[in-house]
């Protein structure tokens, strides 16, 4: 049977080296690349996590005609939190509701960012942050941000079902 899974994206194409173009100082930075050793869902890291949301956040904003370079960079940085949230003692409060602030801070102390990037990463788990996102941009990443953790959920749940199946 055919089972639906999200594509890879194709990171040779000329659109994808356009994106890393928007991104490329914050990727190089080397907390951002620390996003690499936390796990986020399943057996994707955090890093994967937000390079994948900001990869198809510019793609969507490109087409729409919105800024698409804030969505890539708000993107990349929405989960920039740095700690294993799987870990209760890593984090102070509930995870789900104070992350976005955090990845804000974060964020914040390492690079100059604009209002819509900024909306971006304080609000992508709304309704969970109360306040209304300001940006398109912004309900564009959070719709992303929900889409990619669902099929990273998705894949990983199928990978070991089908794994454990087998034994
Ligand atoms: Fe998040
Ligand atoms: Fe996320």
């Amino acid at each position: 049977m055919r089972r639906k899974t999200r594509k890879k994206e194709n990171t040779n194409s000329i659109e994808y080296k356009k994106f890393e173009m928007c991104i490329n100082d914050l990727s190089e930075n080397i907390e951002v690349n620390s996003m690499e050793q936390f796990i986020h869902h399943g057996n994707t890291s955090c890093f994967e996590h937000s390079k994948s949301v900001a990869y198809i956040s510019y793609l969507v904003c490109k087409k729409l005609g919105l800024d698409y370079n804030s969505a890539a960079r708000g993107g990349l940085l929405h989960d920039f939190y740095l700690y294993d949230w799987h870990i209760k003692s890593s984090h102070v409060g509930l995870h789900g509701f104070n992350h976005p602030h955090i990845a804000s801070k974060n964020a914040q102390k390492y690079f100059s960012l604009n209002k819509i990037e900024i909306d971006i990463i304080e609000k992508h788990m709304w309704p969970l942050t109360f306040k209304l996102p300001k940006y398109k941009e912004s309900f564009v990443v959070l719709l992303v941000d929900k889409y990619c953790s669902f099929f990273e959920i998705i894949q990983f749940r199928n990978k070991t079902h089908f794994s454990t199946s087998k034994n």
